[in-house]
């Protein structure tokens, strides 16, 4: 075992467990969706056995079409954390903070499991999400589901390039993936999501010159404005923060979503981080203000109608989550031995093999140990 990884959680944690797909490159497609487990023992189960065959159900489908570049990231609420695997939890992990300022409302909505599913095709992205709630679908509950699409030359609702200040490559990991301070969870990430719905009319009523001062930067060429001109309201001001004198990032990969006929029009919004304070903090600016009060005027033509923070664990612990029979079970009990008097009259139901194997496989579905009479 890793020196870094937790006893309780086998190998599969530390600093050699390898991420989800987090970091990926930008797609055209993708589908939100956020459920909630029922709350039967048996819901608890299905999601624990689902959670060790996820990568797989994610491969089944990617491999139908490699060049569409699916992927697939599961997250998990700070409730339902507790529910399915208790302690040890990720440091950081909680309930989305609500924020109230004046009419500004960052709500907080429920959300158990989020599936974060993206590629190049929308079919794929609809197919595994398919596929997961044919899965699940009758233990879960859904929330919330939003199929967003890249919009022209990567640009929100709003009419402006969403996404540029983004970090990349190393830089995009070094954001978004736990490392060494908390090492049992490392490579894991946390992300919060936002759906907001904009007012198009009103937004469209300004002057271009109006909403750039708004957003920070230009629409048409998607440069940065002047410190000189640019309001430290603006929205990329707001969004630029500090931790002990150097400027840390989060990983976005917002979409734009709607339904024309009704006139709705949004931007998912979906931010990875690995520490939750630091999207927690943009969220104070953009509400509350920096300084207080000095908020962030996206928000008088932009409502957030949900919020939820999730953790990501690395796609190894997913794969290394054993059977819920497999961690309540007792150890197998010794063999009798050949002298030991037959127990032939009591049958002896199957004991299942322990979560964690010392090899390290899981032995799913395996009856190592068991003593069966008939
Ligand atoms: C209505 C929802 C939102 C829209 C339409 C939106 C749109 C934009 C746009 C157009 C940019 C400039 C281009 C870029 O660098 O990506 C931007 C930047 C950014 N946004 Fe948002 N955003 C939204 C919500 C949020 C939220 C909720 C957060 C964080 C909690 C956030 C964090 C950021 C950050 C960190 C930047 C980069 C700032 C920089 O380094 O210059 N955004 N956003």
């Amino acid at each position: 075992m890793a020196p870094d990884s937790n006893p309780a959680l086998g190998d599969s944690s530390g600093l050699n467990a390898v991420a989800q797909a987090i970091v990926t490159p930008l797609t055209r497609s993708a589908i939100f969706l956020v459920v909630t487990i029922n709350s039967d023992p048996g819901s608890r189960a299905a999601i624990r056995s689902f959670c060790a065959d996820f990568s797989a159900l994610v491969r089944a489908v990617d491999f139908r079409y490699i060049e569409g570049g699916l992927t697939c990231v599961m997250g998990i609420g700070s409730d339902a954390w507790q529910r399915l695997f208790g302690d040890p939890r990720p440091a950081n992990l909680h309930p989305f903070r609500e924020i109230r300022a004046g009419t500004r409302h960052a709500v907080s909505t429920p959300g158990d499991l989020l599936f974060h599913i993206r590629a190049k095709r929308m079919d794929l992205c609809f197919e595994l999400a398919t596929l997961i709630m044919a899965r699940i679908g009758s233990v879960v509950t859904p929330v919330d589901e939003v199929h967003g699409f890249r919009y022209f030359d990567d640009r929100d609702l709003l009419g402006f390039v969403d996404g540029t200040e983004n970090p990349r490559a190393q830089a995009a990991t070094d954001a978004a993936i736990i490392g060494a301070e908390d090492p049992a969870f490392a490579q894991g990430s946390y992300v919060i999501v936002q759906k907001y719905l904009h007012n198009l009319d009103a937004w469209n009523a300004l002057s271009t010159e109006m909403q750039e001062r708004i957003i920070g930067r230009t629409k048409l060429s998607d440069v940065e404005l002047d410190d000189a001109v640019k309001p430290t309201s603006a929205h990329s001001a707001l969004n630029t923060i500090e931790e002990n004198g150097v400027e840390v990032k989060i990983l976005r990969d917002n979409m734009p979503f709607g339904r024309a006929g009704s006139a709705e029009f949004g931007t998912y919004f979906i931010g990875y981080s690995r520490a939750p304070r630091r999207i927690e903090l943009m969220l104070d600016n953009m509400f509350i203000g920096r300084p207080p009060g000095n908020y962030d005027r996206i928000l008088d033509f932009s409502r957030a109608v949900t919020g939820t923070l999730f953790f990501v664990p690395s796609a190894s612990f997913l794969d290394n989550v054993a059977p819920e029979n497999e961690v309540d079970a007792a150890p197998p009990p010794a063999a009798p031995s050949p002298a030991a008097p037959s127990t032939a009259s009591t049958p002896v139901k199957p004991v299942p093999s322990l979560a964690y194997q010392k090899d390290g496989s899981l032995g799913i579905g395996s009856l190592k140990g068991e003593i069966q009479h008939e």
